[in-house]
């Protein structure tokens, strides 16, 4: 029996098969276990099912004397020391695809509310703002045939284009890689440039990864290169995105609006200018926040780290190269397993 750390008490049901069948522990206070207690309870455990929130650095997994795999609730993995991993050769599973439709659907969700001013018009409603003759109350700007350019058109981000069909939109797409396949399919034009992307578009969706090369992948530069009539969209990462640049631009008219689901500093503090323009909307990080989606990405979870505390090779693993001479699992009962990064077509167009 294996000692394992889950750092929350979320879905106790997908959780259950580890816990019959090894020594789980689990954080059931509110918020984040504190550093001290990640510290403290690594150490004796084979296991660790950590999310985004948790800092899993090199000090952590240093103190995970016997840690043995890393398994993480959720797609991103910029917070988890993956080069320190690699280095104590171990694996480091994670949940994409499982939350690839629920985060596009957000996606295409703020992308609307911010054309058409959909959280304003609720507060215009209830503040008894609403006369009856207002003809032109909050006006808004079409989503339908316009121009869209999605920055990284990986999992989350086809999603995306997928819907933008469906509302006549022609689509552009700026990725580290190009996908002639999924753009036949959704008639998606890649463009090498960012640059020059980005004077085309009415609205820009950020769906890539938080690598050190999209860092701040939207700052000054881009926003002077932006349309006054632009609308940003922001499900990927705060830190694609330069937020003191982000306020200028909202500020000064560079942009007419912004929709965020991530902030560099998650929860976004209350003193933050963004919070003083009338030209944003930010979510607290809901994007894959649908109850059965978050339960298959547990179920994920806890799956990959059965496997891996058998032995078996863990399919989505952000770290192969731990792999050498490890037995490839059957990956075939593992929800949403697929090692492509991109959705194969007939996802798509089975939708
Ligand atoms: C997660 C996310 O739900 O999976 C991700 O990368 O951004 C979120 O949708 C959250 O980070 C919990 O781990």
């Amino acid at each position: 029996m294996a000692r394992v750390y889950v750092t929350r008490d979320w879905f106790p049901e997908a959780q259950r098969p580890l816990h019959q069948r090894h020594d789980v522990r689990m954080w059931t206070g509110p918020d984040t276990p504190s550093r001290d207690v990640l510290l403290s309870e690594v150490r004796e455990i084979d296991g660790l099912i950590s999310i985004g929130s948790d800092d899993i650095d090199a000090d952590v997994i240093t103190a995970g004397r016997r840690l043995r795999v890393i398994s993480q609730f959720g797609d991103g993995l910029e917070h988890v020391d993956l080069d320190e991993a690699t280095r104590r050769r171990i694996p480091v599973g994670h949940t994409p695809d499982v939350l690839s439709e629920t985060t596009a659907d957000l996606a295409f969700g703020l992308l609307l509310a911010a054309a058409r001013r959909i959280v304003e018009g609720q507060a215009f409603a209830r503040d008894g703002r609403w006369k009856a003759h207002a003809h032109l109350d909050l006006p808004g700007v079409d989503v339908n045939n316009k121009t869209l350019g999605i920055v990284g058109l990986g999992r989350i981000g086809s999603h995306v284009a997928k819907r933008a069909r469906a509302f006549n939109m022609r689509v552009l797409y700026h990725s580290r890689t190009r996908h002639v396949q999924v753009e036949s399919l959704l008639t998606a034009t890649y463009q090498a440039s960012l640059h020059e992307m980005l004077p085309q578009c009415d609205f820009v969706v950020l769906t890539a990864p938080h690598t050190p090369d999209t860092r701040n992948i939207i700052g000054r530069e881009e926003f002077a290169l932006m349309k006054p009539t632009s609308i940003l969209v922001n499900v990927a990462r705060g830190a694609l995105v330069d937020e003191k640049a982000l306020y200028d631009a909202l500020h000064t008219g560079q942009i007419l609006r912004a929709a965020l689901d991530v902030t560099s500093i998650e929860p976004l503090p209350l003193d933050s200018p963004l919070f003083s323009l009338d030209n944003i909307l930010v979510m607290p990080h809901i994007g894959s926040a649908v109850p059965s989606t978050r339960e298959r990405m547990m179920s994920m979870a806890v799956e990959q780290m059965l496997l891996a505390l058998d032995g078996k090779r863990i399919p989505n693993c952000a770290n192969p190269g731990v792999y050498k001479h490890v037995e490839v699992a059957d990956v075939s009962a593992v929800h949403g397993v697929q090692r492509s990064p991109i959705t194969p077509p007939g996802h798509l167009r089975g939708q």
